[in-house]
């Protein structure tokens, strides 16, 4: 046996019997004394084996040869004495106790010997005592031994116990220790962590307090089953925190059992998977919008030329016929485009529909459509706009990023319909960094333009919460809803390689929140194939009198991915250049600057390094020609103003010519 519950099997053992044989040492010289001796201790039924021994060295390699258990030693003999022995002893043996047998002994002698460190001393004439005192002797030894032993296995204990506390402390697996009955006697931290419960709330409570109503009693009477019949238990559980609110775990519910087998305490040990079941029910859930987008496509691809027929010959028929009829036909006509409506939503759904993205900036998008919806939405619902996006451009189509916003606010609407309420429309950016935290199981760590819709309206029930993505599925009555509102949106979230989230609760409100991957992170991912503007990580300098012009450019390569240094004039530009010749690695400077212009800083930076790239640009033409530029050195010269695309390609391909001439 090793580990923990060792030590206190060994704590319990008593210490051994004295059946072994006992080694004596012998230091006399005379042999009838020494007979006697062995007489005494063979009377009292010792089980012993002897060494007499009437010289120093004799004594001495009996001490290390034959190990004895204990020593009697004559006071005085006539080729050694006692006094030497003993120190001896204490220097080759000192745990063997050492007894000196001797005629007559001196009350103060005798004193003086037993605080030089001898065990006892026995007279001759009273040998009867002997073998008491060789057991109390010997059993002083055992138990010196004994509580040495103890001291460093405690020591030990102690050691691997803090080892142990500290694991099951910091762990993050959830651990609870019941009694039989079921009252809770330790906790860990991690615990307390899952459930809200402090230790203070749950010790001596029954554990059924950490139970939810998501399981039927028999699933309990089951599991005590399994526990009772002295297995561990192990299964995926819904249980309660402190709140009220349930989380899923994934638990072990075992047995401890005493060394005599009988059931002492139960060990919960759990692992939260809330999240994981959470990410497990969006991956079902976008496969089965996937397969629905499949089907709608399919049929809606069908209708849309069926009903191009049906309206071209109800339009052909209109024009022959008056009166009634054409009325009917004129029915037919604004029907079956309504119809066509719908199949363009469900296009839109099934991504069949393939609009072009571009770089776009929602917070102007955002900003406008909130204006649109404060005009048409009745003053009964209060509107509220929170833009935080420091960065907010996205790979996007501005139709479809608008009509997500209004499907959503739409909904918002409807939800607040009877007892009005306020909207909130929000723009922000954030950052994940890890998989953990990431609130869609669709997306991947990285930065995302989040726009969201708030409203204090209904909200919606768990139930109907795993449906309203569904193309035609509404709570509505007819008419009032085709139920492909969400459905749309749910269509361009996924073109727009953006992920869309609810978070709800019944009479609360709800709020969907759509994460769109911000533009430098779809450019990272290496999609510039598809017509995105090329982007660098290269360090550049910016140098322009007009800081706005400055600020404005040192953005846009920013966003590009490009490390940008400013300058406002010519002077500080070369100041932050000869400082750090080699930090750079393009020069964009104006032209007409006060003091320093940019040819001259141009020519100044190229003494220093003639391998720097350096684009110019300017106002207009000045007297520059293009020849004129290029003969000075400078590889590139841009006409201001110059749109975003131009200056990413410009900067690229003059970066591009460098390494490649190099
Ligand atoms: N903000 C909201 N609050 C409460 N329930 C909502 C909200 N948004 C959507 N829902 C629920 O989701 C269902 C589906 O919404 P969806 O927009 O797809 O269709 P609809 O609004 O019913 O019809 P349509 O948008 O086609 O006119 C709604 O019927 C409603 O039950
Ligand atoms: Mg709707």
């Amino acid at each position: 046996m090793t580990g923990l519950s060792d030590f206190f099997v060994r704590r319990e053992q008593k210490g051994k019997g004295m059946s072994d044989t006992i080694r004596v040492l012998i230091v006399e010289d005379i042999p009838t004394d020494a007979e006697l001796m062995e007489y005494e201790l063979q009377n009292a039924g010792m089980n012993f084996s002897v060494q007499r021994v009437k010289t120093e060295e004799a004594y001495i390699s009996a001490l290390s040869a034959f190990l004895p258990d204990v020593i009697l030693s004559d006071y005085s003999l006539p080729a050694f004495d006692g006094i030497t022995a003993l120190r001896l002893k204490l220097e080759r043996a000192p745990d063997t106790p050492f007894i000196f047998v001797t005629g007559a002994l001196g009350e103060e002698l005798a004193i003086d010997l037993l605080k030089q460190g001898a065990t006892d001393y026995i007279l001759k004439n009273r040998l009867a005592r002997l073998p008491v005192a060789v057991s109390r002797a010997l059993r002083e030894v055992e138990e010196r031994k004994e509580h040495q032993l103890a001291q460093a296995t405690l020591r030990t204990t102690e050691e691997l116990l803090r080892k142990v506390a500290t694991a099951i402390e910091q762990t993050a697996e959830s651990i609870m220790v019941t009694n039989t009955d079921g009252k809770v006697e330790y906790i860990n931290p991690a615990l307390t962590r899952i459930t809200g419960y402090a230790e203070d709330d749950i010790l001596g409570r029954e554990f059924t307090l950490l139970r939810s109503d998501r399981h039927p009693r028999s699933f309990y009477d089951s599991i005590w089953q399994t526990v009772n019949s002295g297995n561990p238990w192990k299964g995926r559980l819904v249980r309660k925190r402190k709140d009220g609110s349930v989380y899923d775990i994934e638990e072990t519910i075992s047995p401890v059992k005493d060394r005599s087998g009988v059931v002492v305490n139960y060990v919960f040990v759990g692992r939260d998977v809330t999240e994981q079941i959470r990410l497990e029910e969006q991956l079902r859930h976008a496969l089965k919008m996937e397969a629905v987008g499949t089907l709608a496509g399919g049929i809606a691809h069908d209708f849309n030329n069926m009903l191009s027929v049906i309206i071209l010959n109800a339009e052909l028929a209109r024009d022959d016929v008056h009166g009634r009829p054409r009325i009917n036909i004129e029915e037919i006509i604004s029907a079956s485009q309504r119809a066509a409506d719908l199949v363009k939503q469900i296009l839109t759904f099934s991504r069949k529909s393939d609009h072009e993205k571009n770089a776009l900036n929602l917070t102007p998008l955002v900003k406008e459509t909130y204006k649109l919806l404060r005009s048409t939405l009745p003053v009964t619902i209060e509107m509220q706009l929170e833009m935080k996006a420091a960065s907010d451009t996205i790979m996007g189509d501005p139709s479809e990023v608008q009509q997500v916003l209004m499907n959503l606010a739409t909904n918002a609407y409807h939800a607040m319909l009877e007892k009005g309420g306020r909207l909130l429309i929000s723009l922000s950016d954030r950052t994940f960094e890890t998989r953990q935290t990431l609130p869609h199981a669709s997306m991947e760590p990285g930065r995302y333009v989040v726009l969201s819709v708030t409203d204090t309206g209904c909200g919606i029930s768990e139930e109907v919460k795993t449906r309203i993505f569904e193309p035609f599925f509404t709570t509505k009555k007819p008419g009032q809803g085709t139920g492909l509102g969400l459905a749309v949106v749910y269509g361009i979230v996924q073109s727009h390689g953006a992920a869309v989230t609810v978070d709800s609760a019944v009479g609360r409100g709800s709020t969907f929140t759509v994460f769109f991957p911000a533009l430098e992170d779809i450019a990272e991912a290496g999609s510039q194939k598809r017509g995105i503007m090329p982007m660098g990580s290269e360090r550049l300098l910016v140098v322009d009198d007009e800081p706005s012009v400055v600020k404005a450019t040192a953005e846009t390569l920013q966003r590009l991915g490009y490390k940008v240094t400013t300058a406002t004039s010519g002077a500080e530009a070369w100041k932050l250049f000869r400082f750090a010749p080699e930090g750079f690695d393009l020069i964009i400077t104006d032209a007409v600057m006060p003091e320093m212009t940019g040819m001259t800083l141009a020519q100044r930076i190229l003494e220093v390094r003639p391998d720097v790239p350096i684009i110019l640009f300017t106002g207009f033409s000045e007297n520059l020609s293009s020849e004129d530029v290029k003969a000075a050195g400078i590889r590139e010269f841009l006409l201001k103003p110059f749109p975003k695309h131009q200056l990413a390609e410009t900067v690229r391909r003059v970066l591009v010519g460098t390494n490649s001439t190099r």
